[in-house]
C-alpha cells in the first residue's frame, strides 16, 4: 500500500506568536504577502516531492487564527489505523485540538482510520512530533521535557501496546523530538546529541549500534533538516549540509532538499508538516526497503 500522508492546507499559515525560539513574527510581517506566497510554494514543493516518492496525500483544511495547524505531526500519534489525539502544551495551539478531532472523525468516516481516542485532559503530548515510530525496531521513541509530559508516555504505551523509549529533551531549540531525531528505514538514526539529557543520550547509545548512528552537528540541526520524511530510500528534508548529504548518499539514500524557509520561521520543516496515517506494526517485521 502506498504511504498515506496527512497534510494541512497552508492558506492560514502565519508566524504571529512566539512559542519556540525559532519563531520570527517580525521577519514574517516584514513582507506578509511575499511570505505567504513563498509558504504556498514551499508547501506545494513538499507535497510534490512526497507524491513523487510514492505517497498518497490527504489534505485537511486549516482554520483562521490557527496558523500552526499546518503542522499535523502535532495532531496525533497514529499506528495500526488507531489515532491518539494530541493535547497541546501551549495555549496558542489548544484550539487546534477540536479542529483536528473533527478532521480525524472525517478520516474515520471515510474508512482511513478505525479509532480516534483522546488523552486525559492536562496530559500534554504533542502527537508524532514527540512520538516517532521506528519501523525497523518495532518501537516508538518518545520525546518529553519540552512540549510533552513524561507522564503521557505510559498512556501511549498502553493505548498502542508497543514498546516505547522515553527520551528527555533539554534544549528549547529542540523542543520536539522530530527536530533532533530521525529514524531512517534502513535502521540508521540521524540525531543531534546536544538535544538530549545525558541519560537519554546513553539510552540512544545503548540501543543503536554505533554503525547506525548518524550524528548531526549543532549547525546541521539548526537547518531543521533532521525534521525529515523518509519514504523507502528517499529522504525529503529542508536544505542540509554537504556533509550530511554525502553521508546519506553513501548509505544509499536519495536526498531531496527543499527550501522550507517560510516554515522554518515558525520552527517547523518537512516532517512536522506531515503525519503518516498508514504506519503499522505489521510492516515492522517486513524486510526493510
Ligand atoms: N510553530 C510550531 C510550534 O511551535 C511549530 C511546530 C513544529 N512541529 C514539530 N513537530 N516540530 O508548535
Amino acid at each position: 500500500m502506498a504511504p498515506t500522508i496527512l497534510m494541512t492546507d497552508p492558506a492560514h499559515f502565519e508566524v504571529d506568536y512566539v512559542i519556540n525560539p525559532w519563531m520570527r513574527p517580525e521577519d514574517w510581517h516584514r513582507d506578509v504577502e511575499a511570505n505567504r506566497a513563498a509558504a504556498r510554494a514551499a508547501w506545494s514543493g513538499l507535497a510534490e516531492a512526497l507524491r513523487a516518492a510514492g505517497a498518497r496525500l490527504e489534505v485537511l483544511p486549516g482554520a483562521p487564527d490557527l496558523p500552526d495547524m499546518v503542522f499535523p505531526a502535532n495532531a496525533a500519534v497514529v499506528l495500526d489505523r488507531r489515532a491518539l489525539l494530541a493535547r497541546f502544551a501551549c495555549v496558542e495551539r489548544r484550539p487546534e485540538e477540536a479542529r483536528f478531532r473533527a478532521g480525524f472523525r472525517g478520516l474515520q468516516a471515510r474508512g482511513l482510520i478505525d479509532e480516534v481516542a483522546e488523552l486525559p485532559e492536562g496530559l500534554y503530548q504533542e502527537g508524532a512530533g514527540d512520538c516517532l515510530w521506528d519501523a525497523g525496531r518495532g518501537q516508538f521513541w518518545a520525546g518529553h521535557g519540552q512540549r510533552s509530559l513524561r507522564g503521557a508516555i505510559p498512556h501511549l504505551a498502553d493505548f498502542f501496546g508497543q514498546p516505547i523509549v522515553p527520551l528527555e529533551l533539554v534544549s528549547p531549540r529542540f523542543y520536539h523530538l522530530d527536530v533532533c531525531f530521525c529514524p531512517l528505514p534502513g535502521g540508521e538514526v540521524l540525531h543531534y546529541p546536544g538535544a538530549f539529557a545525558p541519560a537519554s543520550l546513553a539510552e540512544i547509545h545503548d540501543r543503536i549500534p554505533v554503525a547506525q548512528r548518524i550524528e548531526a552537528t549543532a549547525e546541521e540541526a539548526g537547518l531543521l533538516c533532521l525534521n525529515a520524511v523518509a519514504l523507502g530510500r528517499t529522504v525529503v528534508m529542508a536544505r542540509t549540509s554537504p556533509r550530511l548529504r554525502a553521508i546519506l548518499a553513501e548509505r544509499g539514500y536519495r536526498v531531496v532538499e527543499l527550501d522550507l524557509a517560510p516554515f522554518i520561521l515558525s520552527g517547523g520543516a518537512a516532517f512536522c508538516m506531515t503525519l503518516r496515517l498508514d504506519r503499522s506494526t505489521a510492516a515492522a517485521v517486513a524486510p526493510q526497503a
